[in-house]
């Protein structure tokens, strides 16, 4: 009499294996289901998506402030040189930033783009934009930034 006989092990091999195949099965959906709602106009976002921190931010937004701290974070080295084929630059932007990720007006996609770049990629670039400024800006200082980003616009170019 042997405590374990051999025959047990084959099943509870398959149950295990059975086991891993729905976890790997479970992962799949929701990966996809995570890739498929982070797509421009998905679910998860709408018109009001951040409105309240971005009125807030922007109440007592200061333009200058704003681009001494572009300059300072070096937001500059990816977004204002170059030919913009590492990362967008950011001439024009105040006039094309609202059709960036509809229904976001623009100066929520911007909020958005900074703090959680990784939610949804420009079209045509990786996510090579650093994913830490939620932690190192306050809102207020998120909300400079949009101010002078704000100013980008087709006509002005950031004066
Ligand atoms: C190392 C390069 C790099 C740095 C530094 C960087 N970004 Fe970016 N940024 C990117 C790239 C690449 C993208 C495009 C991919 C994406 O959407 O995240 C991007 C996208 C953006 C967008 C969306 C632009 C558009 O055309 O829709 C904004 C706004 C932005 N960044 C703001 C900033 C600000 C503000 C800073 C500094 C606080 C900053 N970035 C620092 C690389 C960078």
């Amino acid at each position: 009499m042997t405590d374990k006989p051999p025959p047990t092990r084959a099943p509870r091999f398959r149950a295990i294996a059975g086991i891993a195949l729905l976890a790997l099965i479970v992962f799949i959906v929701v990966l996809v289901t995570v890739i498929s709602n982070s797509e421009p106009g998905s679910s998860e976002i709408n018109a009001e998506s951040y409105a309240e921190e971005v009125a807030a931010a922007l109440a007592n937004a200061d333009i200058e402030i704003g681009g001494d701290l572009v300059y300072e974070l070096e937001c500059n080295l990816c977004h204002l040189q170059g030919d913009g084929s590492l990362s967008p630059l950011f001439f024009g932007l105040a006039d094309f930033a609202s059709e960036r990720r509809p229904p976001l007006p623009a100066e929520q996609y911007l909020y958005e783009a900074i703090l959680y770049p990784g939610a949804h990629l420009v079209e045509g670039y990786t996510n090579a934009m650093p994913n830490n400024y939620v932690e190192r800006l306050s809102q207020q200082e998120v909300g400079h930034i949009i101010a002078y980003l704000m100013t980008f616009t087709d006509e002005t170019n950031g004066s």
